[in-house]
């Protein structure tokens, strides 16, 4: 039997009962599981239990792992569960909006997070390795007005480098840029680029 392919599913939108991103992220699902019928997936909404990290964080975080207390082993705990889920994933679908030309706090709470030297990445003798490798990402970013790729579009390269940093250089972005200005035309847009990655046919 073919093993299952492990989907971590990741929500940054603040408002999510009427989210366009996870909507569209809902469909890239949908359109994943017609080409594949052995996937798990695993969710989880960035708005709930955010932490953010703080100088205890970081102090625990420069402790080398056998030398920590129980209490540097508790302020790590969400971010080893986090990355845990993570190394888990073969593939991670992440649905965000643009807030302010950037990505929403709780999702770069998220980042900060899950990017840990000597976990998720290491620094090597040309510079820092990213240790999660093997794994591919599906972002859908949706926007009111800001075109993706333009001057003010500080998400896609952001988020690429973040993902590329820890080891995952499999990227693929699906931009339903213009939301709130012309919302169908926006989101069918996007629709037809995840059915032309998924095409339902290859199932
Ligand atoms: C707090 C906040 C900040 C926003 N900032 C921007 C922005 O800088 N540029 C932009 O084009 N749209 C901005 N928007 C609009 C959202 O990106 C847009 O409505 C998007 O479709 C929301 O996605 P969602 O429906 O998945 O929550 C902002 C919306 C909110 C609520």
């Amino acid at each position: 039997m073919n093993q299952s392919t492990r989907i971590l599913r990741l929500d940054a939108s603040a408002n999510p009962g009427e989210s366009g991103s996870r909507k569209l992220g809902d469909h890239l699902l949908r359109q994943i599981a017609l080409t594949n019928q052995h996937i798990e997936v695993l969710e989880r909404d960035l708005n709930r239990e955010a932490q953010f990290i703080d100088g205890h964080w970081i102090a625990a975080n420069f402790i080398a792992a056998d030398s920590r207390s129980e209490a540097h082993n508790q302020r790590l705990a969400q971010s080893d569960k986090l990355i845990a889920e993570l190394e888990w994933a073969d593939h991670i679908v992440l649905t965000t909006p643009m807030y302010n030309f950037a990505i929403p706090a709780t999702l770069k709470a998220w980042i900060d997070q899950v990017c840990r030297a000597g976990v998720t990445f290491r620094y090597g003798a040309d510079g820092p390795v990213g240790l999660l490798t093997g794994k591919r990402v599906d972002i859908v970013i949706t926007t009111g007005g800001a075109a993706l790729g333009s001057p003010v579009d500080f998400v896609s390269s952001y988020l690429r480098q973040v993902f590329a940093f820890i080891g995952i250089n499999e990227i693929e972005i699906t931009g339903a840029d213009g939301m709130n200005q012309d919302a169908e035309q926006s989101f069918a847009r996007a629709v037809r680029q995840i059915e032309q990655r998924y095409p339902a046919a290859a199932a």
